[in-house]
């Protein structure tokens, strides 16, 4: 067992636990952010990221132990029911997905694109989610509510 220190969503934690444990499991089991989801567990489809320093990763393999002291925001962290990212209200208006299963994980990737891209094509778009599998099948209206929140954002934030 040890003690790690990190942030989650701005907050600064401390969890005391193998340091194996999945990072997946820590944030849904000792930190009750069940936004996050479980899906194959084999890093393979998506459903699991999370931003480590900005940057997408996936949670369900990333041990404990290499996040001490990095920061890391969940899909808790993107926006609220009352104060929705565009990303979030994009994907509301476009109705992009169908059970919803895959998209904290697509809304985090997506997230990861816009913070170094806020112009992206449509093929951009598609890399960005090129590790984010949606088993309804939803990718076009996925790709067009990601292109629609990134015009809302340089509207609001023009360079
Ligand atoms: S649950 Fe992590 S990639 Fe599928
Ligand atoms: S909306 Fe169901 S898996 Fe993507």
């Amino acid at each position: 067992m040890a003690s790690i220190a990190f942030t989650v969503n701005a907050r600064s934690v401390e969890v005391t636990a193998d340091g194996d444990t999945p990072l997946l499991d820590v944030l849904r089991n000792h930190l009750g952010l069940t936004g996050t989801r479980f899906g194959c567990g084999l890093e393979q489809c998506g459903s699991c990221m999370v931003l480590i320093d900005g940057l997408p990763e996936k949670s369900c393999r990333k041990a404990l132990s290499t996040v001490a002291g990095k920061s890391i925001m969940t899909i808790e962290g993107l926006g609220t029911p009352s104060d929705p990212h565009p990303l979030q209200q994009a994907f509301i208006d476009l109705q992009a997905g169908q059970c919803g299963y895959c998209l904290p994980g697509i809304l985090i990737s997506a997230r990861a694109l816009l913070d170094r891209n806020k112009a992206p094509t449509r093929a951009e778009i598609a890399s960005a989610l090129d590790d984010n599998i949606c088993r309804c099948g939803s990718h076009h209206r996925i790709l067009r509510a990601v292109a629609q929140a990134a015009a809302r954002m340089r509207e609001e934030a023009p360079p």
